[in-house]
């Protein structure tokens, strides 16, 4: 596995300084919520490092991307392709960086978040969220995201398919399956 200061460097020279900024952010937040998870320390600061690293490619350059390396690209990823930036960025990872499958799977699904997604998927997925950068985040949600992730995790769901409607964008269907995958698993708990 690659080191941190390494990724570090390619990371300040392919992504803006507002956007690194936001890579160190997310990887500092990612330690805390692995520490709290109990979960591979480093894997979770490399993986919330690296997560943006397709993020400042232009849409031309993620759809001939995924083209050249034969990604299925769905009708909203067409029509989006910001959305790629968490498949194309996975790839980049493995084959630059020797990322295993579970810490490109945490970087694909970043953007959308999928149903049954791992304790990594959803470590990356909140500290996106929360990072210390980022504004108007209740203090809340930052001490509960070390408690119950998944009710972080649900209520980032909701924004973003609230968000799309509001701004009457495209959803991606993931983000769809991934809330519905939380509600189910609650309500089953009730019932038990
Ligand atoms: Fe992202
Ligand atoms: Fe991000």
């Amino acid at each position: 596995m690659t080191n941190i200061e390494e990724l570090k460097k390619e990371l300040e020279q392919v992504l803006s300084p507002s956007r690194f900024q936001h890579s160190l952010n997310v990887m500092e937040k990612a330690k805390e919520l692995a520490s709290s998870y109990q979960i591979d320390i480093k894997t979770a600061m490399l993986t919330g490092l690296a997560h943006d690293i397709a993020k400042e490619m232009n849409d031309q350059e993620l759809l001939l991307f995924a083209k050249n390396h034969h990604l299925d690209i769905s009708q909203v990823e067409k029509a989006k392709p910001t959305l790629l930036h968490g498949k194309v960025g996975a790839i980049i990872l493995k084959e630059k960086y020797g990322f295993t499958k579970e810490m490109q799977d945490a970087v694909e699904f970043h953007t959308t978040g999928r149903k049954n997604m791992t304790m990594l998927d959803k470590i990356i997925y909140v500290a996106d969220k929360i990072e210390d950068g980022r504004k108007n985040i209740p203090v809340e949600l930052k001490e509960l995201a070390t408690k119950n992730i998944d009710i972080v995790l649900k209520y980032f769901y909701t924004t973003a398919i609230e968000k799309a409607i509001r701004k009457d964008s495209v959803l991606h269907p993931l983000t769809i399956e991934a809330r519905n995958d939380l509600l189910v698993q609650q309500l089953e708990k009730e019932k038990e």
